[in-house]
């Protein structure tokens, strides 16, 4: 059964829009945990536009399941990742003026930036995974990265408008799951999931865990984040 990590990103909007320090993404960690979720996610921007260096910190302390920290592959994040040490970390690119992650990351351009980073945290005993849209060749150019996981960026897929745009773009999602999985890579998969196009996955079964954030989140602010996390939890074991 694939496992189902949080995205806690988005309690912090909510503070950060009133400049406030509440809700605390910590406290959401604790909540998402106790409904059954396998992992809390958090993304240390670096213009830290939600998630904070202390909530970083705070999340690692309290989580008892998995803490996976997303982050650029800089230097700077890389220092934080070492003194923090979360299970996981998934490099992504980013850029200041995208309102989320736009894409995966390019190989060809950021390969040696992506491999310093990942000897860096791969050496100290930290899994690296690698934010990837469903392309071949880009998932093929991971070996040389020494990564141990990918994130299939979903996001085309969620995003189509149609079925016939999703059934295209599912399709490469398969084909990036197939080829992951014959390099021995482990899956994760997520950007733009929510209640309806998790159900695709079904009998995907080379998938390790999904990272969700934005559809629980929004969820949560109206039925609660116990039953937000719970309903996608019922439908991930579904699959
Ligand atoms: N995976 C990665 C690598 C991301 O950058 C994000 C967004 O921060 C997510 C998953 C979660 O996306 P969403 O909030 O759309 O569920």
């Amino acid at each position: 059964m694939a496992g189902l990590a949080v995205n806690v990103d988005h309690i912090a909007t909510i503070r950060q829009a009133r400049g406030v320090d509440y809700p605390d993404p910590a406290a959401a960690a604790v909540l998402v945990e106790l409904a059954g979720a396998d992992g809390v996610v958090a993304h240390l921007r670096g213009d830290r536009r939600h998630i904070n260096d202390d909530d970083v910190r705070k999340i690692k302390k309290i989580v008892r399941s998995r803490f996976i920290l997303e982050m650029a592959a800089t230097d700077k994040m890389a220092d934080i990742a070492l003194e923090v040490v979360p299970d996981l970390v998934t490099l992504v690119p980013e850029n200041p003026r995208e309102v989320t992650t736009e894409g995966g990351l390019n190989l060809a351009t950021a390969m040696a930036d992506v491999t310093r980073v990942t000897e860096r945290l791969q050496g100290n005993g930290i899994r690296v995974s690698l934010f990837i849209d469903p392309d071949s060749e880009q998932i093929r150019r991971v070996r040389d990265t020494g990564a141990a996981v990918i994130e299939i960026h979903t996001g085309a897929f969620c995003e189509a408008p149609d079925v016939k745009g999703k059934t295209a773009q599912f399709a490469k999602i398969r084909e990036a799951v197939k080829t992951a999985y014959n390099l021995g890579l482990g899956i994760n998969a997520g950007h733009g999931l929510c209640y309806h196009t998790i159900k695709w996955f079904t009998g995907l079964r080379e998938i390790d865990e999904f990272s969700i954030g934005h559809s629980i989140i929004a969820r949560a602010a109206l039925v609660g984040l116990d039953r937000a996390v719970r309903d996608m939890r019922r439908l991930i074991r579904e699959l």
